[in-house]
């Protein structure tokens, strides 16, 4: 066996994406002790930078070590009792997780949903809420299966008013489209690197206002082993139910990021020097700029397909910046054009789940490939890939489309 030796690709799906190579530069850095002050110290900028990524003055913003998901089943685990009522609203794939998640907390999950290529209005959400009174909601906010970017500005107000907290997955959006936490009334979100911040997937940063850190406190259990004299009066005091999974537990990893530094788990080092070196970028470029990158780049790619002539799914209107799905054309096996598109390109495009299953591809323009070059190269070789298998394609009409996109910027 040989080193590993990746082939040149060009990841233009619905992520991960290509990671930008500076992110890459920081992850092949040498560790250091977990609780070295170097380290700690940069755990406390990691912070400082997330609370800019996600628009917070909350305290309590750090990474929990994993994929996306473990974001989520963090958050989940360490806010819902059994029995607790949730209501999730689901318009793709990733509500269906927030849904399945909730359940295996033993909570009284409620859906409400649209189908897939829609958001919510602002009214049907209030409606739910009322009627359900979840103590927590729990919505997407860009959902990659269907490339819908739910509205959420008036949500958190809704939940306020109902006594609900709000709990946002932002994994797939944050850093390409608007996203405000504290203007928003957002309780608690969470993201990874793979998507819009350029970097691979492993770590899901995380923020949490302060009236969701009195709820998960309310559950805290430190476990045997480290826990000490003060932590056994504490432990008298809980008055929630503990948190199911200790790896996941929120109360104890917030002590581990916090001033008490407590020894929860051994710090995936690398993934953090990856994720601090995408909030580092994010920030220098500045979150609205970046915003507005994806804003163009996703619209160059928006309005290349249609040059191609081929039909965009969903409510574009809605539509998140950074991905677009495209239905495959009569005639075309999309399996086999998505491996002639990586065979003579290097270029990976996505395929669908689920009801969309077979019927579009997924176009991302996200985080290192948010950029004019990835865009026109895409194009043209989408060009060519559906000229070979016998689709009517206006010649030229993706990359010229795009290319007056970007005169107009
Ligand atoms: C909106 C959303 N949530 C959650 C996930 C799951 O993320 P991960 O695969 O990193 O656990 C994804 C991944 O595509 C996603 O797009």
């Amino acid at each position: 066996m040989g080193p590993i030796d990746p082939p040149a690709r060009l990841l233009m799906g619905p992520g991960p994406i290509t990671v930008d190579p500076r992110v890459l530069r920081a992850m092949s850095a040498q560790l250091v002790g977990q609780f070295d002050p170097w380290m700690t110290d940069l755990m406390t900028e990691t912070s400082v930078l997330y609370r800019q990524v996600f628009r917070t003055a909350n305290e309590q913003t750090f990474l929990v070590d994993g994929t996306s998901r473990a974001g989520i089943e963090a958050a989940l685990v360490s806010l819902l009792e059994p029995g607790d009522r949730v209501l999730v609203p689901v318009f793709g794939r990733f509500g269906h997780l927030l849904t399945e998640i909730a359940e295996r907390c033993g909570a009284e999950v409620h859906t409400i949903e649209v189908p897939w290529g829609e958001v919510f209005a602002p009214e049907v959400l209030e409606d739910a809420v009322r009627r359900v009174r979840p103590s927590l909601v729990a919505v997407v906010q860009g959902d990659t299966s269907t490339t819908m970017c739910q509205p959420l500005a008036d949500l958190g107000r809704i939940c306020r008013d109902q006594g609900a907290l709000l709990y946002v997955d932002a994994t797939a959006s944050l850093g390409g489209n608007p996203f405000e936490t504290d203007a928003w009334g957002v309780d608690v979100a969470t993201a990874g690197l793979q998507k819009c911040l350029g970097g691979p997937s492993g770590s899901a940063p995380i923020t949490l206002s302060p009236l969701a850190v009195e709820a998960i406190e309310a559950r805290k259990h430190i476990e045997a082993g480290i826990r000490e004299a003060a932590d056994e009066h504490d432990e008298g005091r809980r008055r929630g139910t503990r948190i199911a999974s200790n790896y996941l537990d929120l109360a104890q990893i917030m002590d581990y990021w916090g001033p008490r530094r407590l020894n929860h788990h051994t710090e995936a080092s690398t993934m953090l020097y990856g994720a601090r070196e995408c909030a580092r970028l994010l920030v220098e470029e500045g979150v609205d700029n970046a915003v507005a990158r994806h804003a163009r780049h996703g619209r160059a790619m928006l309005e290349g397909v249609r040059g191609l002539g081929l039909e965009v799914f969903g409510d574009t209107a809605h539509k998140m910046t950074n991905v677009v799905a495209v239905h495959i054309p009569d005639g075309v096996s999309g399996d086999a054009a998505r491996a002639a598109m990586l065979d003579d390109f290097g270029i990976e495009i996505g395929t669908s789940f689920g009801p969309l299953h077979g019927k579009v591809w997924r176009i991302g323009t996200m985080g290192y490939n948010a950029r004019k070059d990835a865009v026109l190269t895409t194009l043209a070789a989408l060009e060519q890939v559906l000229r070979g298998f016998g689709a009517p394609v206006t010649a030229g009409g993706g990359v010229g489309a795009a290319r007056e996109v970007y005169a107009d910027a």
